[in-house]
């Protein structure tokens, strides 16, 4: 139900899409003309043949034909609601970004949650990521931070992204396991890339098998640009912190759950709006100079790493709840196209190799997901006025109304563009190089992080982790695959290497390897001593 009280330009600009229908509304054909009898076909006698002239016959099966579209290609299972945010503390003098900078302000949110490999009928407590993309209805814009409830990612280049679904998907000749990353191909990849071995050790952690969605952290991942007024940058990554706290389930709940509730997270979701209990999150960032990019003994440009809030706080500045569930399902969360190139002016992308091929590959997925005029789709709307050269194409739904639909042109009919109307400008970043297929230096470390993140877990988050892993490779039914993965396991910790090879006596655990700790170069600058994290 349409929460009227809250009454956003949102919820208005959607409700003037809703069909009302209902008991006293005459049942009509697609096209306006009222229907007698729905519930017998035309026939050539009440024993013959069905006539081809029962228009109405027809359009109801081929619209019923017609009814599915293709599911995302990943983050299929999802659910999704409606709300707001409210920045309390500007980052003045850092962006020109209204959201960003005016607290007066109350900005219509969306947010879909998510899981990664599953098909969209597969169940909500698996192990595996959880997706938490956000947009922000912004006077000024689409503003979308589509993110993840871990702040690192598998691979460095979104090159590698292909290979990486195609693992941990389903097996080709078999299609099973769903929705698992527990079979041979996943474990097979994550072994052989040596990248996504941080990403490992949260996928085994406690954090993929969540509570509930509104009890998960969400991470934008990449870094990210803000540009002020006077065209300077500042790095920024974004972190969602939800007020409940960030809370897992146990391995045999999740297990359960997925037998007696597969609909498990998106029933909470659902039935706390209802309820009125209002999920929370507050915004934070870590803010960047620019003069600091390089102070970081990891790349700022690399997925696979994140920046321990040891070196940079993270700042919370805003607010966003979630108060309204969908009206429709298929409408308002099947189609919603997210994307991270919708960012408004006072923000710019990094060079993260990963986040340059999103910007690309959602929006051409979702044309033959949606067809190419899904920015039409109510859900996808801007609520601020939006004004294009783009026409026509598959599912136009808007008129033009001037003769000519080019830029610059005669009856200076169309908006216009102009410095001065303000508007969105990239950061000019100075850049040189030689035309390779190279990554800088220090995109070639790759255990550091996974250390410091099992050497933070406390004892029983360590006897889970272990567990998972013995869960994870006991389904992989290739030895080779399991010794891989354990000798992967064995360059973040000798300890648990040799603990999950407990349950596989055929696993030979290589010799210990030195733990790197984590020396930061950027505090030894800050504080003149080096710190080490263990
Ligand atoms: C969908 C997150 C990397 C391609 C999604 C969704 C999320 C997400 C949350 C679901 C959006 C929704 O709810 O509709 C992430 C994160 C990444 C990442 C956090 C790494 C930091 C990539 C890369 C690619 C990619 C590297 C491709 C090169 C896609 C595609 C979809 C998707 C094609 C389906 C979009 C749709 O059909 O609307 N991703 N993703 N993702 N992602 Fe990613």
């Amino acid at each position: 139900v349409v929460n009227a009280a809250i009454g956003d330009a949102k919820t208005r600009q959607m409700e003037s899409f809703t069909l009302e229908d209902n008991s006293s509304t005459p049942l009509t054909s697609y096209f306006g003309v009222p229907i007698a009898e729905t519930d017998i076909a035309l026939r050539a006698g009440a024993r013959g043949p069905t006539v081809i002239e029962d228009f109405h016959n027809r359009e109801k099966i081929s619209f019923f034909d017609h009814e599915r579209i293709p599911e995302r290609v990943v983050h299929a299972r999802g659910a999704g609601a409606f709300g707001e945010f409210k920045l309390h503390t500007p980052l003045t003098g850092l962006t020109t970004a209204k959201i960003l900078t005016e607290t007066s302000k109350t900005t219509p949110a969306y947010v879909r949650f998510s899981t990664v490999g599953g098909s969209r009928g597969s169940a909500d407590t698996v192990r595996d990521p959880r997706g938490f993309a956000v947009r922000m209805y912004t006077d000024e814009g689409n503003w979308d931070i589509v993110g993840n409830n871990v702040p690192v990612f598998f691979i460095q280049d979104a090159i590698k992204f292909v290979d990486l679904i195609h693992a941990v998907k389903p097996e080709p000749h078999r299609e099973i396991p769903q929705a698992q990353t527990a079979h041979d191909n996943a474990w097979d990849f994550m072994a052989l890339h040596p990248q996504s071995t941080h990403m490992q050790s949260w996928v085994l952690s406690d954090r993929t098998i969540p509570r509930s969605y509104r009890m998960m952290q969400g991470f934008g991942v990449h870094t990210f640009r803000l540009i002020n007024a006077e065209g300077k940058s500042t790095f920024v990554k974004y972190h969602w912190t939800p007020h409940l706290g960030t809370h897992s389930l146990v391995w045999d709940e999740a297990l359960k759950l997925a037998g007696q509730d597969p609909d498990f997270h998106r029933r909470d979701l659902w039935d706390a709006i209802e309820a009125g209990a209002y999920p929370k999150w507050e915004l934070g960032v870590q803010l960047i100079p620019e003069e600091d990019e390089h102070k970081f003994d990891f790349d700022l440009l690399d997925a696979t790493k994140l920046i321990p809030e040891e070196l940079v706080p993270v700042q919370n500045i805003g607010t966003l709840t979630l108060n309204r569930n969908p009206v429709d399902y298929f409408t308002e969360v099947e189609e919603v196209a997210f994307c991270t190139q919708h960012i408004v002016a006072g923000m710019d992308f990094s060079s993260d190799p990963l986040l340059a091929g999103r910007n690309f590959s959602y929006f051409d997925t979702q044309i033959s997901r949606l067809g190419i005029n899904f920015k039409d789709i109510p859900v996808n709307r801007p609520v601020c006025p939006f004004h294009t050269t783009q026409q026509d194409g598959q599912g136009q739904m808007q008129s033009k109304r001037n003769r000519a639909r080019y830029h610059p042109n005669r009856f200076d009919a169309l908006p216009i563009t102009s410095p001065a109307n303000g508007g969105f400008k990239s950061y000019p970043e100075v850049v040189s190089g030689i035309k390779e297929r190279m990554h800088g230096p220090k995109f070639n470390e790759f255990v550091s992080q996974a250390q410091l993140f099992y050497n933070s877990m406390s004892a029983p988050e360590k006897a889970h982790i272990v567990a998972a892993g013995q869960f994870e490779l006991s389904k992989c039914e290739e030895h080779e695959v399991q010794q891989n993965a354990i000798s992967r396991f064995n360059l973040i910790s000798h300890d648990f290497a040799l603990a999950v090879a407990e349950a596989f006596p055929q696993v030979k655990v290589p010799d210990a390897v030195p733990n790197h700790g984590r020396k930061s170069e950027f505090l030894s600058q800050v504080t003149g001593k080096n710190q080490t994290f263990t």
